[in-house]
């Protein structure tokens, strides 16, 4: 049987959430991954220093005994964050990053920034602590197509935040646009990106095969095909500004199933199983552990893992639902035969 042994990864992007739903998908990303990069986007949001290290303590309660599994937690940016806030973020060794959600562009993000120029005083402020900005990447008008908003928010804001804070470092996160790869290649090495597997894996049709298909449905939404090959030539490419980021984000089968759906596919289950296929289909196998396990911990100047784990080239079907305590999370690519299995991990030595 064909086997692949990488380096064990980081996840350098997942919502987790608390309560019930968080005790349901944590251990999927703990098994998996040494260490993943937690958003703040709970209601209400984590803005505090404080408030990220009680959700830290709380995700720890979650992790299963057998398992070693550090979260990496990040602030939620509001027109109201301080300067001294980022400071102290920034002194934190459990704090890594703040989130830039524009104000109503995803879940949970009606505290986002509104006026993005008026925040520029923070992003001085993260530039001169050196605590990397994570962007959701798109205008939120109204009347700006929903397949635009990527490729606008570059226009419109991204091109000058880079020029006006050079030394900021910044993570365009997930990106599913030709232009945003184009955008990211072209900048200085402060400018990384996080790639999901459903945009690595689907183009936009996928939201529409058959019938509406709700599980496909996240935020930024499915681009074409054109932009689906960008992404899996720049995951692929052994380019270090390109990193693992699931973006899996659960939301309970009914909240999806709805007259009005919640944006956000759940993939932590089978995260290395979903980049495995997708670097499969490209031939370039030999590229994921660098895309998964190297260059995020290199851009957040993390030591890299050292443990290992082994995917094995076996098929196997996945469940319909996850969870348990009356709540039901629908996994992408469920009731589907799926092509890679994790098999096994040697978490003791990392860090
Ligand atoms: C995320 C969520 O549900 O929190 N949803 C999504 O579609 N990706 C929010 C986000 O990252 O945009
Ligand atoms: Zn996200």
């Amino acid at each position: 049987m064909k086997t692949l042994t990488i380096t064990r990864p980081d996840d350098w992007h997942v919502h987790v959430r608390n309560g019930t739903i968080l005790k349901a998908v944590l251990p999927h990303t703990a098994r998996q991954f040494a260490r993943a990069i937690i958003m703040p986007n709970l209601k209400p949001p984590v803005t505090t220093v404080d408030q990220a290290l009680a959700y830290r303590d709380e995700i720890l309660a979650a992790v299963p005994m057998d398992v070693d599994f550090t979260p990496l937690m990040t602030l939620y940016l509001t027109a109201t964050t301080t300067a001294a806030e980022i400071k102290n973020a920034a002194a934190s060794e459990h704090i890594h990053a703040f989130k830039l959600y524009p104000a109503g562009a995803t879940t949970h993000s009606d505290l986002g920034v509104a006026d993005i120029v008026a925040a520029y005083p923070l992003f001085a402020a993260m530039e001169k602590y050196q605590i990397p900005l994570l962007i959701h990447g798109e205008v939120t008008d109204a009347d700006c197509d929903i397949f635009d908003r990527e490729r606008m928010f570059i226009e419109r804001y991204l091109i000058d935040i880079i020029k006006q804070f050079p030394k900021l470092r910044v993570v365009f996160e997930h990106v599913t646009t030709q232009e945003a790869v184009q955008f990211v290649e072209s900048a200085s090495t402060n400018v990384a990106a996080t790639i999901t597997p459903q945009h690595l894996l689907y183009n936009r049709n996928a939201l529409f095969v058959g019938g509406i298909r709700p599980h496909h449905y996240c935020l930024p939404v499915l681009k074409r095909e054109q932009h689906r090959l960008a992404l899996v030539k720049a995951a692929t490419s052994g380019n270090p500004k390109f990193f693992l980021g699931t973006d899996s984000a659960p939301h309970t089968t009914e909240t999806k199933e709805n007259t009005c759906g919640c944006a956000g596919c759940f993939s932590a289950a089978i995260a290395l199983e979903l980049y495995a296929e997708a670097f499969e289909a490209a031939n370039a196998l030999d590229k994921l552990e660098g895309f998964a396990s190297f260059y995020g911990a290199d851009f957040y100047r993390l030591p890299r893992n050292s443990g290992t784990i082994t995917l094995e080239n076996t098929s196997w079907d996945m469940p319909s639902s996850y969870g348990e305590n009356g709540i039901s999370i629908t996994p992408l690519k469920a009731n589907e035969t799926i092509h890679w299995k994790v098999k096994w991990s040697n978490q003791t030595e990392h860090l």
